[in-house]
C-alpha cells in the first residue's frame, strides 16, 4: 500500500470535477485526499453526495455542502476507491462498510473515477475477501448460499453498516465471472448489496496520478 499513490490519486481526480457540479463522494483513505483537494474548489461546485456518515463528516468539517441524491437527480461524476480492481475496470469495494450507499451513488453517476494505489491492481478478483451487506435475519441464509457456491463467508462481527445491517466477507473466492457472479448473488433474499462493481464498473482508474 502506497500513500503516496492514494495522496496522487485523490489530488489528480481533481481534474474531473467541471464548475457548478454536485460530486459524487465515496468512502476511504484515497477519498479523504480527494475530500481534501475538493475543498479548494469549493465555491465553484454546488456541493457534494455523500456514500457514508465518515464522508459526510469530512466534507462538513471542510466546509462543502452535503446534498440529498433524491433532491440532486442523476449526478455528472462519482469518485471513490477499491480493494481491488482488474484489468476490466471491475471492482471489489465495501472494505469500509460503505458499499450500499456506494453503489447507488456510482450508479446514479454518468462518470465514475476510481482513485486507488498500485497494491489495489490484480488480474483475477477475489483475494480480498468479497464484502457483502445483508440484512440482519438473513445472516446463516446467506452464509448457506455462499457455501454452496464454494465460498467461505465469515461475518464482520460487531460491524453495523450506516443502513443497520450487517457485513459477511466472502474468502476463497477466485472470481473468473465478476458479472455472472454478482447478477447471481443479487437474486439471494436477504442480500442488500454485493461488494462487486462488475455490472457499472469504473470508467476511469487512477493509480496515483496515471490514468489507467
Ligand atoms: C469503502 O466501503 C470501500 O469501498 C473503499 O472504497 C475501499 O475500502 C478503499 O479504501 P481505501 O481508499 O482506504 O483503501
Amino acid at each position: 500500500m502506497s500513500t503516496n499513490e492514494k495522496r496522487q490519486a485523490g489530488e489528480a481526480a481533481i481534474r474531473y470535477v467541471e464548475d457548478g457540479a454536485i460530486v459524487g463522494v465515496g468512502t476511504g483513505s484515497t477519498v479523504a485526499y480527494f475530500i481534501d483537494a475538493l475543498a479548494d474548489l469549493k465555491d465553484r461546485i454546488q456541493g457534494a453526495v455523500s456514500s457514508s456518515e465518515q464522508s459526510t463528516a469530512h466534507l462538513k468539517r471542510v466546509g462543502i455542502p452535503v446534498l440529498d441524491l433524491n433532491a440532486t437527480g442523476k449526478l455528472t461524476l462519482y469518485v471513490d476507491g477499491a480493494d481491488e480492481c482488474d484489468p476490466h475496470k471491475h471492482l471489489i469495494k465495501g472494505g469500509g462498510a460503505a458499499l450500499t450507499r456506494e453503489k447507488v451513488i456510482a450508479e446514479a453517476s454518468d462518470q465514475f473515477v476510481c482513485i486507488i494505489d498500485s497494491s489495489k491492481l490484480v488480474n483475477l478478483l477475489g483475494k480480498f475477501p468479497l464484502p457483502i451487506e445483508v440484512i440482519p435475519m438473513a445472516r446463516s441464509l446467506v452464509g448457506r448460499e455462499i457455501v454452496k457456491r464454494g465460498g467461505n463467508p465469515v461475518w464482520r462481527d460487531g460491524v453495523v453498516t450506516d443502513n443497520g445491517n450487517w457485513v459477511i466477507d466472502v474468502h476463497g473466492w477466485q472470481i473468473a465471472d465478476p458479472v455472472g457472479l454478482e447478477n447471481d448473488l443479487n437474486q439471494i433474499p436477504g442480500i442488500v448489496t454485493v461488494g462487486l462493481f462488475a455490472r457499472r464498473p469504473a470508467n476511469v482508474v487512477l493509480v496515483g496520478d496515471k490514468v489507467l
